[in-house]
């Protein structure tokens, strides 16, 4: 059934408002794990900001006329981008929790930029401004969780060397998984050449971490262990529910490569902290791919969601 593009917008509302409702949720336990008081006082911070946010979105959605009661009964399945990127995750170090804090936060920056690309095709400009300062605020806190990068590191159960690089190998899979089912749904598109590109270069991103792998742990079942490792992520899960639109994919995929960037800046201070420094080296050669890809990811928002709002029968 096609819609109009006022109907996309608001369902591109309910989105980001299960979305904030989630990060509501997750910012509640957050301080609790972090490990460290200044990491703790960003997430209490950030709660209080993120509280805001939740009401600005729902005031759009009323003000759009949205009867949040029915709206309710689609979160589960609307809020898919955000749920179940951090449904089947549970970080249990200060390490692991900054990393998938700074994923969501990016998911969040571009659930966000979507937003403003579709509120401004419909003319709603307040809604446009609101995703815009939304975004803003999102910003700034990835930013204050990249600099706390360091802090999570020196936290007491920050986790040992092997335990990062065998989680960089599972989540290099998982990043497989995702680019290869990915291409499928992004059809012919530059999309889809994006991640046919960095496709490639994860295979080998994988190959050099598992080599590192082998280096500081030879024995077979340990390696095997670190191999097997599923990972945090359940993409299964992901394109079960929600393989639909190249919009929602380009989203996700650019909060991926944010998880990844978060795990190997950990990754690079653990090796730097215990003298691995051909580690260190690799991470940080990593990093600079992952974030060209995040940027090339971004760089097809516009088209990704014309090519969505096109299927959707939306001119
Ligand atoms: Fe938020
Ligand atoms: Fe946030
Ligand atoms: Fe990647």
């Amino acid at each position: 059934m096609p819609g109009t593009l006022d109907e996309q917008l608001t369902k591109y509302l309910t989105d980001v408002h299960s979305i904030e409702e989630q990060a509501l949720r997750q910012l509640r336990t957050a301080p609790k794990i972090a490990g460290d008081p200044q990491l703790a006082r960003t997430f209490a911070d950030h709660l209080i900001e993120t509280e805001g946010q939740e009401r600005r979105v729902r005031e759009r959605l009323e003000a759009r006329g949205a009867d949040l009661s029915k709206t309710k009964d689609l979160l589960g399945r609307a809020g898919a981008i955000g749920m179940l990127l951090f449904a089947r995750s549970q970080p249990d170090t200060p390490g692991k929790l900054t990393a998938h804090a700074f994923s969501y936060e990016h998911m969040e920056i571009a659930a966000y930029d979507l937003l403003a690309i579709v509120a401004d095709r419909a003319g709603d400009r307040e809604t446009a401004e609101v995703a815009r300062s939304i975004r803003e605020q999102e910003s700034g806190m990835a930013a204050r969780l990249a600099a706390g990068f360091d802090r999570a590191v020196e936290a007491p159960s920050s986790g040992q060397l092997t335990d990062y690089l065998a989680d960089a190998h599972a989540i290099e899979g998982q990043a497989i998984e995702l680019l290869e089912k990915g291409q499928e749904i992004a059809g012919q598109s530059d999309l889809a050449h994006v991640f046919s590109d960095h496709l490639d270069e994860t295979r080998s991103h994988q190959a050099v971490v598992r080599a590192r792998l082998e280096e500081h742990d030879s024995a077979p079942s340990r390696l095997k262990d670190a191999v097997m490792r599923v990972g945090a992520l359940n993409l299964g899960a992901f394109f079960a529910l929600q393989p639909d639109t190249p919009a929602k994919l380009a989203g996700f995929a650019f909060a991926f490569e944010h998880l990844e960037i978060g795990g190997y800046e950990q990754l690079r201070r653990v090796a730097e902290r215990e003298g691995d420094l051909e580690t260190a080296r690799v991470a940080e050669r990593i990093i600079r791919d992952e974030r060209a890809a995040a940027a090339a990811i971004h760089g097809q928002f516009d088209a990704a969601m014309d090519a969505t709002l096109a299927a959707q029968g939306v001119a």
